[in-house]
């Protein structure tokens, strides 16, 4: 398949936009993703066309949101390199994946003593749900040190890695930084103490393959509108033997096997975590994005590393700013301060040429905090952004430099 970026522009209709009078530069990428006319069409057709609730009816209509429901689970089965779509379950986004693994897993598993590694360039939703998991439990939260460069200090993992550790958490991207963790390496050196693995996939899903079974880990959680598809979305993967031990996490229709007065049994997975009447549209449409997405992915990957690379120096020959974060595997993610200027005084002002990035501490308060920086200003690249929109932003920063100098 031709990657053409200007012609895949076309398929994204926001991006024909303009923003105070400029063409629309998103850059904004890891905050959401834009959607391609194809997922935004396969929600109206669904309410225009094919509107049911599923695995209830004996009617055609339900029959069919039913089949178009479980083909999403397949597709998205296919796109995380599974051949069994079992333990795939859709879930509001990847923080309810996570919430699901703290509540259930952790109820289960963790006790007083045990500990639950993480790192320090955590999102809040890999953060928070486990801090809460070790209160209920006594278990205690222990924190991998990142480099100044914003990698993980793998040396301080392996040593902090210990028959004690129950669960290890981390993100296979970061959202701030861009840094691609060696999420295989981290993986086996936690299996080597028998620790379970969840890894936050949010941030990777968008750019590049994700192979959960060469990874290794137990559990894997991505969202769908950071995925070029709707919000309310996501998924969450756990080995389907494991999501059968572990209880629901919320209770209802579809999840049961049988309600009696007496006592109710449940499904097993995916249907016992999925109460209540799923997000059917979102689930299709997200099939229809990852569809879109998977034929371009590798062409997609090394077309935004070229935009990494060109941003990257453009940014570094602006005299006063500093690129926070600089580790050698990263995503097209640039997080950067400008000497004299606040994060927000810059996103405000690039907005003004119609430039969209993200400004503050990207809900990773634990990692500013540990970089000694309030926060930063974030640009975040997807396969539709040019090299064009590189320049522009550069052009708009080297202007904003003056002015704060
Ligand atoms: N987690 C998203 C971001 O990094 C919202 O912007």
């Amino acid at each position: 398949m031709a990657f053409d970026v200007a012609t895949l522009r076309q398929d994204f209709p926001i991006l024909g936009r303009l923003v105070h009078g400029r063409p629309l530069t998103y850059l904004d990428n890891a905050a959401t993703s834009q959607k391609p006319q194809v997922v935004i069409q396969a929600l109206v057709d669904y309410y225009s066309k094919g509107n049911a609730n599923v695995h209830r009816g004996v009617h055609l209509l339900s029959e069919e949101a039913t089949q178009a429901f479980e083909r999403s689970r397949e597709v998205v089965a296919r796109f995380l390199g599974l051949k069994d779509s079992r333990g795939c379950v859709f879930v509001r986004g990847a923080t309810e994946g996570i919430n699901l693994v703290a509540e259930t897993w952790g109820r289960t598993h963790l006790r007083a003593g045990d500990e639950i590694l993480l790192t320090a360039l955590e999102h809040h939703a890999n953060i928070v749900p486990w801090q809460v998991a070790a209160e209920r439990s006594g278990a205690k939260v222990v924190v991998v040190p990142v480099t100044p460069r914003g990698e993980v200090d793998l040396d301080a993992f392996r040593r902090l890695l210990s028959p004690r550790t129950k669960l290890v958490a981390f993100a296979h991207v970061s959202n701030a930084l861009g840094t691609v963790n060696p999420a295989v390496e981290m993986t086996r050196l936690a299996k080597t103490v028998g620790a379970t693995v969840l890894i936050d996939g949010c941030q990777a899903a968008a750019h590049f393959k994700v192979d959960v079974p060469a990874l290794g880990c137990d559990f894997y959680a991505f969202s769908g509108h950071k995925t070029f598809g709707p919000t309310g979305i996501g998924v969450l993967w756990g080995r389907p033997e494991l999501l059968d031990t572990l209880p629901p996490y919320q209770f209802g229709g579809d999840m049961i096997r049988k309600v009696d007065f007496e006592g109710t049994t449940f499904r097993e997975a995916p249907e016992r975590f999925e109460a209540g009447t799923p997000d059917i549209s979102g689930a299709i449409a997200l099939a229809v994005a990852l569809e879109y997405f998977m034929p371009r992915q590798a062409d997609a990957h090394a077309h935004e590393q070229k935009l990494l690379a060109a941003a990257t120096e453009r940014l570094r020959a602006i005299k006063g700013l500093r690129l926070i974060g600089e580790a050698p595997e990263k995503v097209a993610v640039l997080s950067f301060l400008i000497e004299g200027g606040h994060p927000h005084d810059i996103g405000t002002l690039l907005d003004a040429d119609g430039i969209a990035i993200r400004t503050g501490h990207h809900c990773c308060m634990p990692l500013m905090k540990h970089l000694g920086i309030p926060g930063t200003a974030r640009a975040s690249f997807a396969f539709y952004n040019s090299f064009e929109e590189v320049d522009r932003l550069a052009v708009s920063l080297e202007k904003i430099r003056k002015m704060m100098a």
